[in-house]
């Protein structure tokens, strides 16, 4: 199916669906609070992916999110209801960039992490990207990787903990407090991997 600015299509058995959406915009975004669902970042085939479940065990939703699938387009693809674990075993199938991997991949749902520490550019996506983005100036000025790097990993941690100047509209830039060192740390592990 032709979305506005994505495509999306969907594939359907028994009383699941899982839905396909690829496009220019961004098709999911960690903006809304989370839910309380596991995550789990991995790379697929060089490129960074996040799968996302229900906590519930025994049925429900499992997505794989790939924020870049190549320099603008982001790919999401979820079922709404089902075996979370044969909707996995489908989502291990998936290969990217022209890959010959003969191997599906692991993906082991005790490894995933709870809403408490989920990954960091879930947390980047969350917390920074409301006011931010990296491609233009919006509420505050754009977050080009290029930049972040150039600036560097001591200069960003303490501009993380530091406290902001608040400026009209009373909108003020992220605070992050030392005990959430977990969340400032995964913040800096992601926006620090090599370009
Ligand atoms: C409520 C809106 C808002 C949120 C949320 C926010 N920022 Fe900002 N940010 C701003 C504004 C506005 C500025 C520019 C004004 C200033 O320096 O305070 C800014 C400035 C910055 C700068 C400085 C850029 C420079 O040129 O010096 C960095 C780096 C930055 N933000 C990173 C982040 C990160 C990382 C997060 C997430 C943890 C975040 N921001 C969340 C609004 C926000």
């Amino acid at each position: 199916m032709n979305g506005i600015d994505s495509y999306i299509s969907y594939l359907s058995k028994d009383k699941d669906t899982i839905f396909m959406e690829y496009g220019m915009y961004n098709p999911k975004l960690y903006k809304e609070p989370l839910r309380n669902n596991r995550f789990k970042q991995m790379t697929i085939d060089g490129i960074e992916a996040i799968f996302e479940t229900s906590s519930n065990n025994y049925g429900g939703f499992a997505s794989i999110y790939i924020p870049k699938i190549d320099s603008t387009d982001g790919f999401y693809m979820f079922n709404k209801n089902g075996n979370i674990q044969e909707v996995l075993n489908i989502y291990k199938t998936i290969k990217l960039n022209h890959s010959q991997r003969k191997s599906p991949l692991k993906i082991n749902l005790q490894e995933f992490s709870d809403i408490k520490s989920p990954p960091g550019i879930v947390l980047y996506e969350n917390n920074c990207l409301s006011c931010h983005s990296e491609y233009r100036y919006e509420i505050g000025p754009s977050l080009d990787p290029k930049f972040i790097q150039s600036k560097g990993k001591f200069w960003l941690k303490n501009y993380l903990y530091s406290k902001k100047k608040t400026l009209e509209y009373n909108i003020e830039c992220s605070q992050i407090q030392k005990k959430d060192s977990v969340t400032a740390n995964e913040l800096l592990k992601y926006l620090f991997q090599p370009l």
